[in-house]
């Protein structure tokens, strides 16, 4: 039987990445996005997958809606992969109060209120896999970087945590620290960089398509740095 991974973020440049993998391996996949729709790119390719837009996952109410659907739609869940975040890059100084608030939301709270909704699904399944995605950039806060580093690290300790929690029902957490991706949205915000030195979003996925399998089944709680291209 095939499985059924749940990507968050899943309409974004990472996430479809992620789903383009688990897809080409067989694998039932939901996306699960803020955005209202996909670009007509990952619709065409996701034809016949499950792909729920205009989900706000800072909502517990419509994480777990959707995931149900998925998991209704091909009849269980054996994974999720929290891919849906951002960023923003902001001085304490001249930044808002608020970045602080939206970026927890966006990458904590997302994957808190996914995890709580997929758990109950993943063990009716017998077990599972939960793959956060964390930064590289956040194992240290550089200039401009503390609202989202601080709510990256929080994302880090919450793996850690849910890994001791779920650690006896037979389902990892863990999570990946890309460091910059190779997107489109970084070429163009960063012009003048490097983009060779960049990870490729298929890095990545290969990454995570390893913690999903059966083979990383003695990895939970893991931080795994996804730095890297040749
Ligand atoms: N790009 C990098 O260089 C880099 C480096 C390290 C780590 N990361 C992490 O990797 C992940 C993916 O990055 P990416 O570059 O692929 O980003 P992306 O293209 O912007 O994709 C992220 C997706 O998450 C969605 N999202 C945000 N808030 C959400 C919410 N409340 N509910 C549901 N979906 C929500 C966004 O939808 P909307 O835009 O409609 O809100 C967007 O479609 C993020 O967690 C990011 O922090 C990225």
């Amino acid at each position: 039987m095939a499985m059924t991974v749940v990507i968050t973020g899943g309409f974004g440049t990472l996430g479809a990445a992620v789903g383009r993998a688990f897809k080409a391996a067989g694998a039932n996949v939901g996306l699960i996005d803020h955005a209202l729709s996909p670009t007509d790119e990952v619709a065409r390719e996701f034809t016949g997958q499950c792909l729920l837009g205009g989900v706000d996952l800072t909502s517990f109410d419509a994480a777990q809606a959707a995931l149900r659907t998925v998991a209704a739609k091909f009849g269980g869940l054996d994974a999720l992969i929290n891919v849906a975040g951002g960023f923003r890059w902001e001085t304490v100084e001249e930044g808002s109060l608020d970045t602080w608030d939206d970026l927890y939301s966006m990458n904590l709270k997302t994957a808190v209120s996914a995890c709580k909704a997929a758990i109950p699904l993943l063990i009716a399944r017998g077990g599972g896999r939960i793959v956060n995605i964390g930064a590289a950039a956040a194992s240290r806060g550089g200039l401009g970087m503390g609202a989202y580093a601080a709510s990256k690290s929080a994302l880090a300790r919450m793996t850690e945590s849910l890994a001791e929690e779920l650690k006896d029902r037979n389902i990892t957490v863990n999570a990946i620290l890309p460091a910059i991706i190779d997107t489109p949205v970084n070429r163009q915000e960063m012009p003048d960089a490097d983009f060779l030195r960049w990870v490729q979003p298929v890095s990545i996925a290969n990454v995570i398509s390893f913690l999903v399998s059966a083979q990383a089944s003695a990895v939970t709680g893991a931080q795994i740095p996804v730095t890297h291209r040749c």
